[in-house]
């Protein structure tokens, strides 16, 4: 496939949605064609899974929940745009089920990676940018929006998400870059931009 997928993880509030603007605005300028897309809700099915989450479904529920969507968005949408040649910026992807239902919940993880690896016909990240920011923080930035669902639920359990995270970043460093995500946003995007360019130029 010759396009190039990149997926954007951390915890709610660490800068995923604002840095994958950025970059999608600086790779754009440079000439490249860019996709940005979401997880679960990047197709109308994802969509309507996103609403079935305010039924509080159990956690294993909501990785066959996640992992559907998954399956539909990688078919309809991410599978069809990497053949097309295009940078596909994704905002959470099959780290977060880890990370969330994994780590967070205590759901077996070999069984998640056997799911994501179904449900995505092995289409994984080329790169991935873990924006680590303490949970906290996070809710800070974040705190005069309406908290859903998953924000609701303790700060124990972020903090079990971004340990969590962190563990699978270690071990596939050259995949997933940490990014720190607590400084200033353009200090931000500058390192992002860096990543995604030595990425790009390896290539
Ligand atoms: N580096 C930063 N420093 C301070 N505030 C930031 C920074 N980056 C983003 N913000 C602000 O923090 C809030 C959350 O940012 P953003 O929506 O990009 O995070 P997110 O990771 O996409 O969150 P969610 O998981 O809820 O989708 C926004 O109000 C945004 O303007
Ligand atoms: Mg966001």
């Amino acid at each position: 496939m010759r396009g190039v997928l990149i997926t954007f993880e951390g915890v709610e509030g660490s800068g995923k949605t604002t840095q994958m603007t950025r970059l999608g605005r600086w790779l754009r300028g440079q000439g490249y064609r860019v996709e940005r897309t979401s997880e679960p809700d990047g197709t109308p099915l994802g969509a309507g899974v996103r609403r079935l989450f305010e039924r509080k479904p159990r956690p294993l529920t909501e990785v066959f929940l996640f992992l559907a969507a998954r399956h539909q968005h990688v078919a309809e949408r991410i599978r069809p745009w990497l053949v097309a040649g295009r940078i596909v910026l994704c905002d959470r992807y099959t780290d977060a089920t880890l990370a969330y239902q994994g780590y967070g919940h205590g759901i077996d993880r070999d069984l998640i990676r056997e799911l994501n690896l179904r449900a995505t016909g092995g289409i994984q990240p080329d790169l991935t940018l873990l924006f680590d920011l303490a949970p906290g923080e996070g809710f800070r930035r974040i705190g005069r929006r309406r908290l859903d669902h998953f924000e609701r639920q303790a700060l124990a359990f972020h903090g079990r998400v971004r340990r969590g995270y962190l563990e699978i970043q270690r071990a596939e460093p050259k995949r997933i870059r940490l990014v720190r995500a607590g400084r200033d946003p353009a200090a931000v995007a500058a390192e992002v931009q860096r990543l995604v360019g030595e990425h790009l130029h390896a290539a």
